[in-house]
């Protein structure tokens, strides 16, 4: 084991090189202009994953491909399902970058690109540590497999699919995944909690051309005082959800989480600073961590309509146009919210205007026991590498794969992040620690060892009993 620690250490500076040219490669998954792009990181990802010692495929999908790379040691050993995304959030404002998303560079410690922590950095934490294994040992102490997919960040559409018709060369024991955070500056964690999300956009079309204000305003519906007064109705002053049904089959948050909750450190101060917000808002009766982690929202992220340029134009306008999403939590079914969305909007939509109501990506949130033994080795293996033992937390983003890998391949995930939420994910300026980049490393190779450990302690207390 200390040879892998070492063959680590040794090679830092070759790992980095590797994950620049990783970091070079504009794989951006939401925009069809960067199709050659994505086909070249799958690539690059297959090669990463043979040089590391795995056998490796790219599988087409109907939308960006998938990537799997697998070792079998024994199948006496535990099996671990790797995953990570190889695709990214677009880089835009690209004027807001202190050096461009795409040419990554290293400044105050930490590496500057888009996807250096999102998951390109994080998942190739995964794969330098099972080189080292297999460049010292000649072997992993677990069998491995590793899926790579190239369309997380557009909500992960053709992944079920493949689940589904290839369950039995995905079988394992148990999923590891690096694409959250950790708690805080030094504070490790464990997320077993994330939540779901649903997204759709809607589109309200009134008079068939832009109309002269004076001639026409107050005569006939304006389309975007519609879904301003739409949108406005969604939540209340107190942060409540108003649409009907939203809340049923929420789970409360049990006192032992609210107690955990309360324990972790939290200052609102570093919280607004993160943000650059001047006060935090949510709903009335619950701490800013609880609003986070534990309850469903509603936001708008964008809305457009009517005349935006320069000076003043009257008109009655058009179109416009207004892109939601709803966090889930423990007890929502998104198929049902996302209708009930719908009605909701349905229902005041006013005479002459026509809404249409595009639905997007969906999964429902997840959640895990704390408690699990899997959970415990990777405690043991965070605190080693990162010298600080791990929190427990939940987070409030989604990743849509946890839930198919619990729903179609019936296992747990261990949600290992090694970024920070303050690493500027899908904004300008988004980086990765070099220090979380190398204890991550460290933290996957010992893991391999500690799951392997588990199994054998457990088949010994079978042998006793
Ligand atoms: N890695 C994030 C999710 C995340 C980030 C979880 C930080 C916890 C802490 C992931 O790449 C992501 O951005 N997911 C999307 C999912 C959506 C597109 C379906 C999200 O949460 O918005
Ligand atoms: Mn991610
Ligand atoms: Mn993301």
């Amino acid at each position: 084991m200390q040879s892998v620690i070492d063959h680590l250490q040794q090679n830092e500076d070759s790992a980095l090189e590797e994950l620049f040219e990783f970091l070079s490669i504009q794989s951006v998954s939401a925009d069809s202009a960067f199709q050659p792009e994505m086909q070249r990181c799958a690539e690059f990802v297959q090669q990463a994953m043979q040089r590391a010692g795995l056998s490796a495929e790219i599988i087409p999908t109907p939308g960006h491909p998938v990537v799997l790379g697998q070792r079998i040691e024994d199948p006496e050993l535990p099996t671990v399902l790797i995953y990570g995304h190889y695709d990214v959030q677009p880089p835009d404002p690209l004027e807001l970058w202190t050096s461009p998303p795409f040419e990554p560079v290293i400044r105050d410690g930490r590496i500057f690109a888009r996807g250096a922590t999102d998951d390109k950095g994080q998942l190739f934490t995964h794969l330098k540590s099972i080189q080292a294994w297999i460049e010292t040992e000649g072997r992993l102490p677990v069998n491995v497999k590793f899926l790579v997919e190239g369309e997380e960040e557009v909500g992960s559409d053709n992944l079920d699919n493949y689940l589904e018709s290839n369950r039995e060369a995905l079988a394992a024991d148990v999923g590891v995944i690096s694409d959250t955070s950790q708690y805080g500056d030094g504070i490790p964690a464990i997320t077993y909690g994330l939540r779901g999300i649903i997204a759709a956009e809607v589109r309200l079309t009134g008079p068939s051309k832009d109309l002269h204000s004076g001639v026409y305003g107050g005569s006939i519906s304006n389309p975007v005082n519609a879904l301003a007064a739409m949108c406005g109705a969604l939540i209340d002053s107190e942060g409540r959800i108003q649409i009907p049904g939203f809340y049923d089959g929420v789970s409360e948050l049990s006192e032992r989480e609210q107690s955990e909750f309360a324990r972790l450190p939290f200052s609102e101060d570093d919280f607004l600073s993160e943000t650059g917000s001047t006060a935090t808002f949510g709903e009335t009766g619950f701490s800013t961590l609880q609003r986070r982690w534990a309850r469903p929202t509603c936001d708008i992220n964008g809305i457009v309509g009517g005349y935006t340029g320069e000076g003043p134009k009257t008109i009655v306008p058009s179109k416009a146009m207004a892109k939601i999403t709803c966090r889930l939590v423990p007890g929502q079914d998104p198929e049902q919210i996302l209708n009930a969305l719908q009605q909701f909007l349905q229902a005041r939509v006013p005479p002459g205007i026509q809404m249409e109501f595009l639905r997007f990506h969906g999964c429902p949130a997840f959640g895990l026991d704390p408690d699990s033994p899997w959970m415990g080795a990777a405690g043991e293996a965070m605190q080693d590498a990162f010298g600080q033992p791990p929190v427990f937390i939940r987070e409030g983003g989604s990743i849509p794969v946890v839930s198919s890998f619990q729903q179609i391949l019936g296992i747990d995930t261990l949600l290992l992040g090694w970024g920070r939420n303050t690493d500027n994910l899908h904004s300008p300026d988004e980086h990765f620690h070099v220090c979380d980049f190398h204890n991550g490393t460290r933290a996957s190779a010992l893991l391999w060892q500690k799951l392997a450990d588990l199994r054998k302690q457990a088949s010994a207390r079978t042998a006793e009993g």
